[in-house]
């Protein structure tokens, strides 16, 4: 069984001219034309990413030709591979198949993606609320987690130990909804978490943190936490494949694996492009501002 976990620093990335023209040949022609659409680079840098990431792990690890991978969205967004189905037209037993998913916010987009089950990431960036309190903003948030979970989330002495709690708790939400798919419209107060006690460092990952769905300990989920750096939580959520049957999850799981910080070089290298160069995409790319307002004062004023 594989298990890939990787990470690209996008709010870092300062792509050159061929960077992004390259970059944007070697995605499908329907995203390029979405990331174009993004009013901040932050946003369409962290879209590329993601994509390279995607169309990478493919690639490398399902050992499919860049060219003809063919990655489409489910009607709620969640991206899989559409084409081609079968890796290799031999016979012989199939090897278990591939789940990926990915994530980007803050600084990082992130992909996990694992042999044999099904998988959610999701990244979260420790940030101060924008326009309100820690208090005001805890509340306006209410309905999102138990009250088991906000007695975890404010069980912290300090505002940002809180939010830091906060966060963690919303990566390990989004990572289960973003494994099953389903996106808006489940009910946040079905799922809880159960956070382990065992401190969360830069080294590994942890798996101790249990779900209940609907008031039961759901044995056949497994979070895997990491801190990419102090502010970046990545929670992975691994469950049953939807052949797996009744066999376990946990036992046939490979240990947990640290995220691994690519380059860009690292990104498009088995990149091949898919389409022709388009000058204007650079054009449009360089005149957008590369974040809102706000969130550049916050960044300068770190
Ligand atoms: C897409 C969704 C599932 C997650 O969005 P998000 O957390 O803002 O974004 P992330 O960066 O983690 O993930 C985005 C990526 O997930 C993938 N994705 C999109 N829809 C998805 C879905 N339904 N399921 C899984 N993955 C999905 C895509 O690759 C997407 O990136 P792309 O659009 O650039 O290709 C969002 O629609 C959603 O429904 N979120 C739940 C909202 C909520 O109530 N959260 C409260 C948690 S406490």
């Amino acid at each position: 069984m594989g298990s890939v976990r990787w990470a690209f620093r996008c709010g870092s990335w300062t792509p050159t001219r061929s960077d992004w023209l390259f970059a944007a040949r070697c995605i499908q022609r329907e995203e390029k034309d979405r990331i174009g659409q993004f009013v901040f680079a932050k946003d369409a840098k962290s879209a590329m990413a993601g994509r390279l990431l995607l169309r990478k792990c493919v690639c490398e690890r399902m050992g499919i030709p860049w060219s003809e991978i063919r990655l489409e969205r489910s009607p709620r967004g969640k991206p899989y591979l559409a084409a081609p189905l079968k890796v290799s037209p031999d016979s012989g037993p199939e090897p278990p198949a591939w789940s990926f998913n990915v994530s980007h916010q803050g600084d990082y987009a992130v992909l996990a993606a694992e042999q044999g089950v099904q998988v959610g990431v999701d990244i979260m960036k420790t940030t101060m609320p924008g326009s309100s309190s820690v208090p005001e903003f805890f509340r306006i948030m209410t309905r999102q987690f138990t009250a088991y979970e906000w007695t975890a989330i404010q069980s912290g002495g300090l505002e940002h130990q809180q939010l830091a709690a906060f966060y963690r708790h919303w990566a390990l939400k989004e990572s289960f909804i973003k494994a099953i798919g389903t996106g808006l419209g489940f009910n946040l107060q079905r799922v809880e978490f159960h956070l382990s006690s065992e401190l969360l460092t830069h080294k590994h990952a942890l798996r101790q943190t249990k779900m209940h769905l609907d008031e039961e300990e759901e044995e056949d989920w497994v979070f895997e936490e990491s801190l990419l750096d102090t502010d970046h939580h990545v929670a992975v959520a691994l469950g049953p494949a939807d052949n797996a049957g009744s066999a376990r999850l946990r036992p046939s799981l490979p240990p947990p694996t640290s995220f691994t910080l690519l380059s860009f070089r690292d990104l498009i290298a088995s990149a091949s492009p898919l389409t022709e160069e388009d000058p204007a995409c650079w054009d449009s790319f360089k005149m957008k501002a590369e974040a809102p307002q706000r969130q550049r004062e916050t960044h300068a004023s770190k």
